[in-house]
């Protein structure tokens, strides 16, 4: 066992885009647990958009940060965590750490399906794509859909998940050529343009000249500009996020097409994946047979070494990851 902890903290606050000097690495004792808690040497990590939305203030500077992480139970010191057990908390960011059985949940395995997926398709992200499709937008057979971010965690999740239901035609925006075709070989996309080639309002009418039924927008900005005039009446928006704004300096896009929603009874609905953690076993019941049958396969970029975290997390900001970002401990298992 190592003898020492490394946890990494935010040390200031960045305007626009943040660099690897807003972060440290700190190292300090490995803790030990208490009565009632258990020492966890994590083992995946999660870095997440929301995490650059905290930057701005909900992270305290020099203080741990948080974030999903799967890690294995070394030391414990209460029944309900057993030593060897795998878990899952939010106590990201660091080596090891120490959590309370109400902190920490034991992770279903399943045969053949490999323990990232649990903070991908089966993690908070595809939690986030299945009930943007099942609760938010009501997904019926047949409908036409248009998905942002299309290649990132929620994209992917969301484009295979709405394959599997039915879907109709399946057309998504994302950062490179190389992102839209591996969405369209592998993931089940129809169509996916680079949304650098042009204005995206153009780029959409010609990928869905027909209109679409839904709109999953991971963007915001331009994009859901471009959604607006392409949605056909009584047509739905699932507002998921808006990484177009997270790292800009300059005035929020505004929308000048807002009439359209009016003029053609659309429907926009926001929501938590927070508020949804009750549906995580009915994901389970859907994805899970297909991940074992093959079907559905992981769209995941893995990031070696606890070291790459600060790394791994900016190169996601800029578009770097294909599927969902997910840093590995260097030598846990595959
Ligand atoms: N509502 C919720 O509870 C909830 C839960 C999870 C995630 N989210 C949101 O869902 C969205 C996707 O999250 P994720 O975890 O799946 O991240 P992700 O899509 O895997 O990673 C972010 C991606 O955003 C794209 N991007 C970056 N800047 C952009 C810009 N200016 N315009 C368009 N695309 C840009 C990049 O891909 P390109 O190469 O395509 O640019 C990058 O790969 C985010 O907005 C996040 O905040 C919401």
């Amino acid at each position: 066992m190592t003898e020492t902890a490394l946890t990494v903290h935010q040390t200031a606050r960045p305007h626009g885009f943040p660099t690897p000097d807003h972060f440290a690495f700190v190292e300090s004792p490995l803790p030990e647990p208490a009565p009632g808690t258990a020492l966890v040497e994590n083992l995946y990590w999660s870095v997440d958009p929301y995490h650059r939305e905290m930057m701005d203030g909900d992270f305290a500077l020099n203080a741990p940060l948080e974030g999903r992480t799967l890690g294995r139970v070394i030391a414990s010191r209460d029944p309900a965590l057993r030593e060897g057990e795998i878990v899952f908390h939010r106590q990201g960011w660091r080596t090891h750490t120490v959590v309370t059985p109400d902190e920490a949940r034991t992770v279903t395995r399943f045969d053949g399906v490999p323990l990232s997926a649990h903070l991908s398709i089966l993690g908070g992200t595809g939690l986030t794509a299945y009930v943007g499709l099942t609760r938010i937008a009501e997904l019926r057979e047949g409908q036409d859909l248009f998905v942002s971010a299309a290649a990132g965690g929620v994209g992917t999740a969301t484009g295979r998940l709405a394959r599997l239901m039915g879907a109709g035609r399946l057309v998504g925006s994302a950062g490179t050529a190389a992102k839209a075709a591996y969405l369209t070989e592998h993931v089940g996309y129809d169509e996916v343009f680079d949304y650098h080639a042009g204005p995206t309002a153009e780029l959409l009418a010609k990928a869905a000249p027909e209109g679409i039924d839904l709109y999953m927008d991971n963007v915001g900005g331009e994009h859901l500009e471009a959604a607006i005039s392409s949605l056909r009446e009584y047509g739905r928006i699932v507002r998921i996020g808006t990484i177009a704004q997270y790292n800009s300096t300059g005035t929020p896009y505004a929308l000048r097409n807002l009439p359209d929603i009016v003029e053609k009874s659309l429907r926009m609905e926001g929501f938590l994946v927070r508020d949804h953690y009750a549906v995580r076993e009915e994901l389970y019941e859907f994805v899970v047979p297909h991940l074992q049958s093959g079907r559905v396969g992981l769209d995941e970029t893995v990031v070696e070494g606890f070291g790459s975290i600060v790394d791994a997390f900016l190169g996601m900001l800029r578009g770097e990851n294909l599927g969902k970002i997910i840093v590995r401990a260097a030598g846990a298992a595959g």
